[in-house]
């Protein structure tokens, strides 16, 4: 749907804009007609008993990437201390293009190299995704309709260095091959940057690929215990435990990270009984991240402060390098939830801002949601993907002027119906949502003129 204005003035007609707006209406989950199955592509070969060292996951990921070529597509994002290259199968069905009106959605594994589960699980989350689609209108849907990047392993060389059946680190691998923690190593909302981008390649690697692409939603996983862990990780006090470090969207944040917990059978009870901390308990198996602990320069407020993109942390198991024959129990306990958590990057509002004359896309325009401290900016396309629970929201696309004075530009009203209660404290977003009323308020760029459009289906 497309709303168009003339421009109010001459002095701010080029900041005018035709926002077009919709609330995305995605029956995720519900059947749809399957597409035939691409021919001779669809073999499983894992075994799901093995961990893959370095030459090993290379092979299996560039062998998955030829076999899937039609939506599937290998590249590195860099490469780490020892020279190994930093994995992302992306998983699209135009995996070499950008399309607009896609979210992106990441997941990292394998931060910490002796945290091990996750970098096997990504790799059956990839196959899963390959040879599932065609065949399963769930997948089928995802996949069409979202850009999908996965990360098996963030830190390579640690993982060679880490041991099989080292529960708790003991024999090295959590740190890359300058041993720095690459959990510890981004910028910091209170501490700025405190290591040297030269010492760690995957962090700055990582860094310059967040900003490229603008990420809607995104996982990162670890080990060591089971839970679900949200922003912000840590505090201008950086006091040890206890301190709920509360972010703007704190809500939304407890949401996520309670549908990957609430479908995780072991993360839900709230009660991994890790040997080392059997008194350890997170109440419906969640967390905020600076109450369990305080964790400067860690990924996912990098994320959410700097990089667009709303992230948390799933903790997976409570032995950091189980042996590899729990690695099938491992993937049987997480693949629900890996799937409905990409599934909630279709969540909320989302539509693109073009200019009104030209309809050019208009990149860096600010998304404010009334109510809310947290803007996010369009991407490239003008696009933007604004996850939100249920809700009556006032939302404005916000430009910089040429005076330097900002202008709003479109003002629109969203309400989002809770029509689902299958997670306990309520909030199931419908993606079925009212019409919304619409309102353009063009009070800020100078003239009083308001107009109203009805909103058209898409
Ligand atoms: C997925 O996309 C294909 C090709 O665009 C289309 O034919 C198919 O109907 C879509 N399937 C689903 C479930 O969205
Ligand atoms: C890693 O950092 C995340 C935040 O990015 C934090 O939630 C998590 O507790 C950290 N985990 C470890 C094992 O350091
Ligand atoms: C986006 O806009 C902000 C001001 O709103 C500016 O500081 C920033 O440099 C812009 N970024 C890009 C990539 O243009
Ligand atoms: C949204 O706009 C309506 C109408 O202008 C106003 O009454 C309401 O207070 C606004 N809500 C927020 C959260 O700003
Ligand atoms: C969001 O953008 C609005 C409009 O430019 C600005 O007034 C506000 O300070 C921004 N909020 C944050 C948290 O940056």
């Amino acid at each position: 749907m497309v709303l168009i204005w003339q421009p109010f003035s001459k002095t701010f007609s080029e900041l005018v804009l035709l926002f077009a707006l919709f609330l995305h209406v995605l029956p995720l989950g519900e059947g749809k007609k399957q597409l035939p199955r691409s021919a001779g592509a669809s073999e499983t070969v894992e075994t799901y008993d093995k961990y893959y060292n370095y030459v090993d996951l290379t092979n299996r990921l560039q062998s998955l990437a030829q076999s899937y070529s039609h939506i599937a597509s290998l590249s590195s994002i860099g490469r780490s201390v020892e020279g190994r290259e930093l994995w992302v199968m992306r998983i699209n069905v135009e995996p070499d293009k950008d399309t607009p009106g896609k979210p992106k959605f990441k997941y990292v594994g394998n931060m910490h190299g002796d945290e091990t589960v996750s970098r096997q699980v990504l790799v059956y989350l990839v196959e899963y995704l390959l040879t599932k689609y065609g065949e399963e209108a769930r997948i089928t849907e995802l996949v069409n309709s979202t850009d999908i990047y996965i990360m098996p392993s963030m830190n390579p060389d640690g993982f060679e260095s880490s041991k099989e059946g080292d529960c708790n680190g003991d024999y090295g691998g959590r740190n890359n091959a300058n041993n720095l923690d690459l959990n510890r190593s981004f910028p910091d909302q209170f501490d700025g940057t405190t290591v040297k981008p030269d010492d760690i390649p995957e962090v700055m690697a990582v860094i310059k690929w967040i900003k490229e692409q603008k990420f809607v939603l995104s996982g990162n996983l670890h080990g060591g215990t089971v839970v679900a862990s949200y922003p912000f990780d840590d505090s201008v006090s950086h006091q040890r435990q206890g301190h709920y470090s509360q972010s703007e969207d704190d809500n939304l944040f407890r949401y996520l990270a309670l549908v990957y917990s609430h479908n995780h059978p072991v993360m839900k009870t709230g009660q991994p009984n890790c040997p080392d901390t059997p008194e350890e308990t997170f109440k419906d198996g969640i967390t905020n991240g600076a109450r369990w602990y305080d964790v400067p320069g860690g990924m996912q407020d990098y994320n959410y402060l700097y990089g667009n993109c709303l992230e948390i942390t799933m903790e997976l198991s409570c032995c950091k390098h189980p042996p590899a024959s729990e690695l099938q129990k491992e993937w049987d306990l997480n693949r629900e939830s890996l799937l409905a958590y990409m599934e909630k990057v279709h969540m909320g509002v989302r539509g693109f801002v073009k200019d009104a004359v030209s309809g050019a896309a208009l990149s860096n325009v600010s998304i404010v949601v009334a109510g809310i401290r947290h803007n996010l900016t369009t991407a490239k396309f003008g696009d933007y993907y604004r996850l939100l629970l249920p809700g009556t929201y006032n939302i404005t696309a916000v430009a910089t002027g040429a005076s330097a004075s900002t202008c709003f530009l479109a003002r629109d009203r969203y309400m989002f119906a809770a029509d689902d209660k299958t997670i306990g404290w309520s909030l199931q977003p419908s993606l079925h949502s009212k019409q919304p009323v619409w309102r353009i308020d063009s009070s800020a760029c100078g003239t009083q003129r308001q107009a109203q459009s009805k909103p058209h289906p898409v």
